[in-house]
């Protein structure tokens, strides 16, 4: 069927809108009738035997793997590998015994996730796929496919998709936690109706849209961005520094904040806007005292964090915005939203065009 804006002004607007609805169908999707288990399509995985979990993908999904990968070993205790797949498929990496591999993608059809698939044929136990077209190469070239559910991204820049990917990923990690034993019944059922109470919490975060497109205006005057975060908001930085690239064109990067010592601290000052994503988690106070050094060198950080983060840490902030307080578990398909709208009214306030912007693809077919 063909889609349209419904009343947007871009596609990625609306796909950024529409993703209470589509996470909350994912949700569902995954979810046992009891309503407090997880019910996957009928298959002989077993987690209990995954020793190693290899995720492989690029992009977007790339990202959204490195999320999956602190929820795998931290909820679910299985090491975890994550690489990009044009890397992966040209270094032979050895498959070892008990190796399940595990590729995302929102088309199914990235030649280079394809051909690292492909790869693992005949050397990986299981070859699992988490994505979004469900008739794709990559959905019919593994053992199991795992839907998103996201519907058609029209935009190039990839928002829905993301967090569906993020949702599924995450009920997976559930779902090997509770068949490993990391996990009991009560603790999964907690973090189900967290779920499930997600797409509401996501509605009420579009209340601070206003405030990030104000807080857009002026990052659309830098030409170089930083964002940083730690553990499970280190993947969204980089995914909110992918996002400005994308469509802003303005050069961003994203450092986890602990490595900023290490060399990227030397770029700060008063013309590079510090993007940092910190929920009030067990990370928090690192992530703080790592943004009061950007600041002490008078960088101007744009702190993204929630109530009880305010309160504490926004002194001397350039701006911050305040975002519902989520389980910390839940929190990167929550961060999304910011780094996603931070692009957009980047890239208005800029007037590049955000649905199709300059040299890139949808979906990359060929290498
Ligand atoms: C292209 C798109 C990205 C996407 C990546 C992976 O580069 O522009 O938005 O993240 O491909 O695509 P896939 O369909 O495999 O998720």
């Amino acid at each position: 069927a063909q889609v349209d804006k419904a009343g947007h002004k871009h596609f990625m607007s609306k796909e950024i809108a529409e993703q209470p609805t589509v996470i909350g169908e994912a949700v569902r999707h995954y979810l046992a009738q009891d309503g407090t288990s997880i019910e996957l399509p009928d298959t002989d995985l077993d987690f209990t035997k995954i020793e190693r979990l290899t995720m492989v993908a690029c992009g977007t999904a790339f990202y959204a793997c490195l999320t999956a990968k602190y929820w795998f070993e931290q909820l679910a205790g299985i090491p975890v590998e994550v690489d990009i797949a044009s890397e992966f498929r040209y270094r032979e990496p050895p498959i070892t015994k008990g190796t399940v591999a595990l590729f995302v993608s929102q088309s199914g059809e990235t030649a280079d996730t394809l051909a690292a698939l492909r790869y693992c044929e005949g050397k990986a136990d299981k070859i699992l796929s988490v994505v979004n077209v469900a008739e794709s190469s990559i959905a019919r070239e593994s053992d199991v496919a795992f839907p998103i559910l996201a519907g058609t991204e029209i935009g190039v820049a990839s928002t829905k998709a993301f967090t569906c990917q993020l949702t599924v990923l995450l009920m997976l990690a559930l779902k090997a936690a509770n068949d490993r034993g990391a996990l009991d019944a009560d603790a999964i059922a907690d973090a189900l109706s967290k779920l499930r109470g997600l797409p509401s919490v996501l509605n009420t975060a579009m209340e601070a849209e206003q405030g990030l497109a104000d807080a857009s205006r002026k990052l659309a005057e830098a030409r170089d961005i930083l964002f940083l975060g730690r553990g499970l908001m280190y993947p969204l930085a980089l995914e909110g520094a992918l996002k400005l690239k994308e469509i802003s064109y303005i050069h961003a990067e994203a450092y986890a904040s602990g490595e900023l010592k290490h060399g990227p601290i030397a770029l700060i000052d008063k013309h590079v806007p510090v993007v940092v994503m910190a929920p009030k988690d067990g990370l928090f106070d690192k992530s703080i005292s790592n943004m009061q050094e950007v600041m002490a060198r008078g960088g101007k950080v744009l702190l993204i964090t929630d109530k009880e983060g305010a309160v504490e840490a926004s002194e001397g902030a350039w701006e911050t915005v305040v975002l519902p307080q989520v389980d910390p578990i839940l929190a990167p398909i929550l961060y999304a939203l910011p780094a996603q709208l931070l692009a957009y009214h980047t890239a208005i306030a800029k007037g590049t065009d955000v649905d199709q912007p300059r040299n890139l693809a949808k979906s990359v077919t060929v290498e």
